[in-house]
C-alpha cells in the first residue's frame, strides 16, 4: 500500500481549481474532490483532473438504500476515480452493495473507504440526538469492523483514531486521515490535529491536507514539505 499525501481541493469552481493545480509542474499530486466542487461542476471536473494525470479521491460520502448506492457507485466507477467513500452508518448491506456496484467487469475497482463518525459529531450529540448509547470510540471501531466485513479497504478517521482502527482491523486496513497541520502552522477550525510526521508514526496510509497547502504562500513547497515529512522522500 503506497503512502501518499492527498490535497483537498476545496475550491468553489473549476477556474480556481485549475489555477491551483497549474502551480504544480514537476509532480501530479493525488487530489480530493469534495461535494462543493462536484456539485458546482459535475462529473466533467473529475474527467478533466483525471486527464491531467492526477489520481482522484472523490469524497461524496454516499448514504442511501443499498440498491441506490450500488447503482450510484457503478456510475462513479465509470468516472475512473481512484478512491471514493460512503457512510458506514448505511449498514453492512449497503456497503456490500457499494462494493458490487463499484466493481468493474474486469474485476478492478476504485478503493472504497467508509466514514465512521464524522469528526463534527461529539459523543454527547451522538448519545443525546442519535440515541447511540455507546462511547464514540466504540462506535468508530465497530463501524470500521463492519466496513471490513463488507469488503471495504479502510476508513476515513482522525489520525488520533488510526491506531485503534489498525489494532481492531489489522495493519492492511487503510486509514485515510484529515486533520493534519504543520507543527508551526495555523490550526484553523480543526480541533484534533497532528503533523504529517506524527501521522506517519501513528500508521496513517494517506493524509488529506487542505488549507496548509491550498492557502500557503507557496503551495508547491508546502506540498513537498508534507510529502517529505509523511512519505520521507
Ligand atoms: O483544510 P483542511 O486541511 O482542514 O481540510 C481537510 C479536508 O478533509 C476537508 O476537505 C474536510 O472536509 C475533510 N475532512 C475533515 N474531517 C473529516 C472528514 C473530512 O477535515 N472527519
Amino acid at each position: 500500500m503506497g503512502k501518499d499525501v492527498i490535497i483537498a481541493c476545496d475550491f468553489a469552481g473549476a477556474e480556481q481549481t485549475f489555477a491551483f493545480l497549474d502551480k504544480f509542474r514537476d509532480e501530479k499530486p493525488f487530489v480530493k474532490i469534495g461535494m462543493e466542487l462536484f456539485y458546482a461542476e459535475g462529473p466533467q471536473i473529475v474527467k478533466e483532473i483525471k486527464s491531467r494525470g492526477h489520481k482522484i479521491f472523490l469524497d461524496l460520502k454516499l448514504h442511501d438504500i443499498p440498491n441506490t448506492v450500488k447503482k450510484s457507485m457503478a456510475v462513479l466507477s465509470k468516472l475512473d476515480v481512484d478512491m471514493t467513500n460512503l457512510h458506514a452508518a448505511g449498514t453492512i448491506d449497503m456497503m456490500k452493495a457499494a462494493v458490487e456496484g463499484l466493481t468493474r467487469e474486469d474485476g478492478t475497482r476504485p478503493l472504497l473507504i467508509a466514514v465512521t463518525q464524522l469528526t463534527s459529531t461529539s459523543e454527547e450529540r451522538m448519545q443525546n440526538e442519535l440515541l447511540i448509547n455507546a462511547p464514540i470510540n466504540d462506535t468508530i471501531v465497530k463501524y470500521a469492523l463492519n466496513a471490513k466485513e463488507a469488503g471495504l479497504d479502510g476508513v476515513v478517521c482522525s489520525p488520533l483514531e488510526a491506531g485503534m482502527v489498525k489494532e481492531a482491523c489489522g495493519k492492511d486496513f487503510m486509514t485515510v486521515t484529515p486533520g493534519v497541520r504543520f507543527a508551526d502552522g495555523d490550526v484553523g477550525d480543526q480541533v484534533r490535529v497532528t503533523t504529517p510526521a506524527k501521522a506517519k508514526e501513528i500508521g496513517s496510509d494517506y493524509i488529506v491536507v487542505g488549507r496548509p497547502i491550498t492557502a500557503a504562500d507557496d503551495p508547491v513547497a508546502a506540498y513537498r514539505r508534507c510529502v517529505k515529512e509523511f512519505v520521507g522522500e
